[in-house]
């Protein structure tokens, strides 16, 4: 099994005097990541649903994080309305926003023709339509003002490029946003706007692991044994990507998604991977027979 790196990966304060709002900040990896940026100097302004988690998790940033401040401000990012305010808010605040990290999402395992139509909206509006309306909300503002250097980071998954049956309202949104960050890349560079993406396999939570393996389904299925490296990632390895990818040092990385998965989806990917199996001591018997048909 591989080793993870948990350290700090970027020098101390790569990202004062930034402000950066984090959708679903208040818990799993939203909430990794809002610690780390806040640990590098930045201002994190947290937004989600529930106000009383926020407000914790922002007060428990806060004291374990000195070099910048943490902001918790209620939202529902399905609402273009609610969204408009939280931005304005959070401006009013900080004075103005360098960095829109799109993270919220919802998700759940279901067979597809179990679900209602009110099921599969859900998901797209969380994931698909909440991308859609902080985006807009905070790139016409950028624009307006002139203001140049801004990034935004969209948190996908994996199967926003492979697809995936049980989750397919996710997988639908997800390359959605996928789509939006590739497209705008290009169209708003013109800005000064940069949009990356972050394609995480399995990263512990637990958000993720309530909805994707219930009960028994988390020993039934080990996420780890999945992956080529034989381990889930770190909140820390993850933390450290995005970090980067809203830094000025990603400065020329435009339109890109970054897959974080030890290898996961290509494991899934490769016709012959199952020959993993194989123990090494069969190996000199296949080689025979293969070279005995010549
Ligand atoms: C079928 C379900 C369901 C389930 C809810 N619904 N759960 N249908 N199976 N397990 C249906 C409901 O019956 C309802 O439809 C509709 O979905 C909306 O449900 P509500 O509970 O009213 O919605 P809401 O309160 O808005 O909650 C949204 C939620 C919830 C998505 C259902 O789980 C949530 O708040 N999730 C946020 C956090 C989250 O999901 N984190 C995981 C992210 S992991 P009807 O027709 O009855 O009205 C991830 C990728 C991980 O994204 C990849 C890992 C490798
Ligand atoms: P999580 O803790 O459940 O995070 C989801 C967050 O979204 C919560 O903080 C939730 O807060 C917020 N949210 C949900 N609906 C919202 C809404 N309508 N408006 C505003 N906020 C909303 O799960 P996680 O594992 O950390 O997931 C974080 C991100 O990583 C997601 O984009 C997920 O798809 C992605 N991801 C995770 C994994 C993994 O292995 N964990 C793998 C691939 C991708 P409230 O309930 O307070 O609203």
């Amino acid at each position: 099994m591989s080793k993870a790196n948990t350290r700090s990966m970027l020098p101390e304060g790569s990202l004062k005097q930034k402000n950066i709002i984090v959708t679903g900040g208040g818990s799993g990896l939203g909430k990794s990541m809002s610690q780390y940026f806040l640990h590098l100097g930045a201002n994190v302004v947290i937004t989600s649903r529930n106000h009383e988690k926020l407000e914790t998790a922002a007060q428990e940033l806060n004291k374990q994080e000195k070099d910048g401040k943490c902001i918790a401000i209620s939202c529902d990012v399905r609402n273009y309305d609610d969204v408009v305010k939280m931005y304005e808010n959070a401006k009013q605040q900080l004075g103005s926003i360098d960095i829109l990290m799109n993270n919220a999402a919802g998700n759940f395992i279901s067979p597809t023709e179990r679900l209602s139509s009110n099921a599969f909206d859900t998901i797209i509006d969380i994931v698909l339509k909440g991308s859609k309306n902080c985006t807009l909300a905070v790139g016409k503002d950028w624009i307006k003002e002139q203001e140049k250097d801004k990034s935004i980071l969209n948190i996908v998954t994996t199967y926003a490029s492979t697809g995936s049956g049980y989750v397919v309202p996710s997988a639908s949104a997800k390359a959605g946003v996928l789509a939006m960050t590739r497209s705008l890349a290009v169209e708003w560079a013109k800005y000064g706007i940069r949009q990356n993406a972050i394609a995480p396999g399995p990263f512990p939570t637990k958000g993720a692991w309530d909805r994707l393996l219930p009960g028994e389904l988390k020993e039934k299925f080990d996420l780890a044994r999945k992956v080529p490296l034989k381990r889930v990632g770190e909140h820390q390895e993850l933390a450290n990507l995005a970090a980067y990818l809203v830094s000025d040092f990603s400065g020329y990385i435009n339109g890109e998604v970054i897959t974080i998965d030890g290898g996961e989806w290509l494991k899934g990917a490769g016709q012959f991977n199952m020959l993993e199996e194989i123990p090494q001591e069969m190996w000199d018997m296949l080689e025979e027979m293969i070279k005995s048909k010549k």
